[in-house]
């Protein structure tokens, strides 16, 4: 079997940059809680109308194919994680390959929704892919703008400090090399709470879940309605349901929990250490939980890269941005071992080692 590597990488955020600042202008909320509880310092919005999550994904991947040498026509599959995407459906992997102008329809493309885990799992994927042989240029992306469907009244503020918009992608090749390339990917979910960090309509819950969880029922559906009154209803629109939630500190309670325990299940398949890794590039949920994970984990502060001062939590973006940065920069060389993990709503979380 053949081993893959990431051949090319991009990312690309948009212009527009929002200070804490900024945001202090639409909510309650100040510089000084979110530097301190997050290590936000800005975050980039799209421009609204000019761009989408597709377009910023395309941004990305016309990097990252240029520097794996290829063209758009030589991807022979898509693979596309966001939890932003510009339709309910069609999802963005088709809009993505029109976009960057592919009219090869042998090709396939594939959307996940695996949120703050996606690139991993997507990473995962197309490992598997290219591995046995099936594909050789495979186009993964990640890409989000959060800033479209963010809740900024203070009632939101939890949530919505925390994200920005962006997308970054990778070119995934096979190598005769055994010594380079995806060492190992592991990937776990856990549905239990689902509802603990969510965006829970539009959609065909219809209460079900509310109902059987014991939860409070707040939806607003016209039950004396034969057809319809499930999917988005005035009375959501109303009451503004139409956001994301997020219990924040149950989420960063198992976080940081996971990060470290899939970490070491990555090192230990392929029998290395965590003095091993030359560069972690956990997923940019919170500057906090990187430290606590660093920290766990022995890992001294050359080990480790952060970028969510600048960017915010960017969810299916966040690890390829960060790793395109980081080699950007130098910080990811030939040789190194770059440990990648994630961790997010579902729950779902992973880690991926990759030789570079
Ligand atoms: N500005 C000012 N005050 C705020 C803000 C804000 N933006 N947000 C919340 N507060 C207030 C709350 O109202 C609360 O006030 P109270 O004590 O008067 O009730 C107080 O601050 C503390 O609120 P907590 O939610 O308990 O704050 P916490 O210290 O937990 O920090 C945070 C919140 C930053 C969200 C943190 O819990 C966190 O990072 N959690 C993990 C997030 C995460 O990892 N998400 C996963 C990835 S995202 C994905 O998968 C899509």
């Amino acid at each position: 079997m053949l081993n893959s590597k990431i051949a090319g990488l991009g990312y690309y955020v948009p212009e527009k940059v929002v200070t804490n600042h900024d945001l202090t202008k639409v909510m309650d909320t100040s510089d000084e809680w979110i530097q301190e509880r997050t290590g936000i310092r800005e975050r980039r919005y799209a421009a609204k109308h000019k761009e989408t999550t597709t377009t910023i994904g395309a941004a990305a991947a016309r990097i990252a194919i240029e520097r794996a040498g290829i063209a758009p026509d030589d991807i022979d599959f898509i693979i596309f994680a966001t939890l932003s995407p510009d339709y309910y459906f069609p999802g963005s992997g088709v809009l993505l390959q029109r976009e960057l102008g592919i009219t090869n329809t042998e090709i396939g493309a594939l959307d996940i929704r695996n949120q703050c885990s996606g690139f991993i799992y997507g990473l995962s994927i197309a490992d598997q892919f290219v591995k046995t042989g099936m594909y050789k240029n495979v186009l993964l992306v990640g890409a989000e703008m959060h800033s479209m469907g963010l809740d900024f009244r203070t009632e939101g503020r939890n949530v919505t400090v925390i994200f920005g918009d962006g997308g970054g992608a990778a070119v995934i090749q096979p190598t005769d090399n055994p010594e380079e390339g995806i060492l190992t990917t592991k990937l776990h979910s856990d549905g239990t709470y689902a509802e603990k960090l969510a965006f829970i309509s539009p959609g065909s819950h219809g209460g079900y879940h509310a109902k059987k969880l014991g939860l409070e029922d707040r939806f607003g559906f016209d039950r004396s309605k034969e057809y319809g009154e499930i999917f988005v209803t005035e009375k959501m629109l109303e009451d503004k349901q139409l956001v994301p939630e997020m219990e924040g500190q149950f989420v960063f309670k198992l976080a940081v929990t996971k990060f470290p325990e899939v970490i070491g299940e990555a090192l230990s398949a392929v029998k290395l250490s965590a003095a091993d890794i030359n560069m972690l590039i956990p997923h940019q949920a919170n500057l906090r939980i990187s430290q606590f994970v660093a920290k766990k984990m022995g890992l001294g502060p050359e080990q480790v890269y952060n970028n969510i001062q600048k960017y915010g939590n960017t969810t299916a973006a966040s690890i390829p941005i960060a790793l395109c940065e980081a080699w950007e920069k130098g910080l990811v060389k030939k040789g190194d071992l770059v440990c990648l993990a994630a961790f997010g709503s579902g729950f779902t979380w992973g880690s991926a080692l990759i030789r570079w």
